[in-house]
């Protein structure tokens, strides 16, 4: 059945993850904006094949899947045989979600919650008695599913402060602007309002957006795909351009400023993001356009120094040589395909936080943040 653009609007009630107490269900975004289907994960493996796969990406819902992904492992965890025993399989699957994807630091930072949790409670066993190991156990995995659903929810409110303190820098008023995004830092990238994307919801909210332009974000199409689909569920003007057609509209005068999320930032500053990002930040810095990034604090890594020691993930070549699975070239053809970039530091106007907008000096002023 075709949907059509008002069926879209009408039907939007979109949750980027579902969790019912024993699965874990996630908006297939491979599929989005033609269908609505969603995945169920019933197993830490279910849920590390769709980070893996994309069913689930942005930095910070991908933390957020990984979390029931070991609330899951937990769940399912049948041999009883003692606290050490689950503490190692809960280690094992933890480093088995770690491996899933590089670059994004939320994946890690989620991970670590989990794994703090585990090994507070599951330090001292010989103090348990074989049978008070069991009911031991079973309170750990309670204990685990509860930080997993505080990840979820805290990152909605975090998303949601972050966006609003849009307003130390730019004060209420009637005024209204262009804004360029790239890839997909919305509702779909997190638990839900979004980063890049939640700044532009608060503008909406007062309205002081003019229309967003959305980078469509090639290879993967992250912006034509699920951006625009977001925006046009929330009636927030825009229009997609290709990723080429920025510095024409920029040296138009038709960009008032740029917001993009992060996979990580560095403690300099400097911050990884889609691929294409860097370039974006480098016509920014050319026109005068102010360039911010919004991203909660738990996407800033401060044990990386710099962005020259981020991990860069470098996905399958055939997204290159295909849009949508349609190939545009045959596949005996050389290409490359990195999915993330690094913007230096000093390219970016500000970074905008739940806790606050930090500007340079990057290196002191992130410091602030802890
Ligand atoms: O490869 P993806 O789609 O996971 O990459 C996503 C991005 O680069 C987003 O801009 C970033 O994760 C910020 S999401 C709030």
């Amino acid at each position: 059945m075709e949907i059509t653009k008002k069926d879209m609007q009408e039907k939007f009630n979109v949750k980027t993850l579902v969790w019912d107490g024993d699965a874990l269900k996630l908006i297939d975004q491979r599929k989005l904006p033609f269908e609505q289907i969603y995945i169920k994960c019933s197993s830490v493996e279910d849920v590390c094949a769709a980070i893996r796969d994309m069913v689930v990406r942005g930095a910070p819902a991908i933390g957020v899947a990984a979390a029931y992904g070991v609330a899951l492992a937990a769940i399912r965890y049948r041999n009883i045989s003692g606290i050490d025993e689950f503490a190692g399989f809960m280690q094992s699957r933890i480093e088995m979600l770690a491996s899933c994807r590089p670059t994004a630091v939320n994946l890690f930072w989620a991970l670590e919650r989990m794994r703090n949790i585990i090994e507070k409670e599951t330090s001292n066993p010989e103090s348990f008695s074989k049978n008070v190991q069991t009911d031991k156990i079973k309170s750990i995995v309670s204990l685990i599913v509860t930080e997993a659903e505080k990840i979820e929810k805290e990152d909605v409110k975090i998303n949601r402060d972050l966006g609003n303190n849009i307003f130390s820098i730019y004060k209420k008023s009637s005024a209204k602007y262009s804004i360029l995004t790239h890839c997909n830092a919305g509702a779909l990238a997190t638990a839900g309002y979004g980063t890049a994307l939640g700044v532009i919801r608060s503008l909406n909210s007062a309205s002081m957006v003019k229309e967003v332009l959305v980078d469509e974000t090639r290879p993967y199409l992250q912006g034509a795909r699920l951006t625009a689909w977001e925006l046009y569920m929330e009636k927030i003007p825009f229009f997609v351009i290709t990723d080429n057609m920025a510095a024409y509209f920029m040296s138009k005068g038709n960009v008032d400023m740029v917001v993009v999320g992060a996979d990580r930032i560095a403690a300099n500053g400097d911050t990884a993001n889609k691929i294409g990002t860097l370039g974006v930040s480098i016509l920014a810095k050319y026109y005068k356009i102010p360039f911010y990034v919004a991203a909660p604090v738990s996407t800033i890594d401060t044990g990386t120094s710099d962005g020259s020691f981020i991990p860069i993930e470098h996905r399958p070549e055939n997204e290159v040589r295909a849009v949508l699975q349609k190939p545009v070239m045959p596949d005996y053809m050389p290409v490359k395909n990195p999915s993330f970039d690094v913007t230096p530091n000093e390219n970016v106007t500000a970074i905008i936080t739940e806790r606050g907008a930090v500007f340079a000096p990057f290196a002191e002023n992130i410091k602030k943040l802890f």
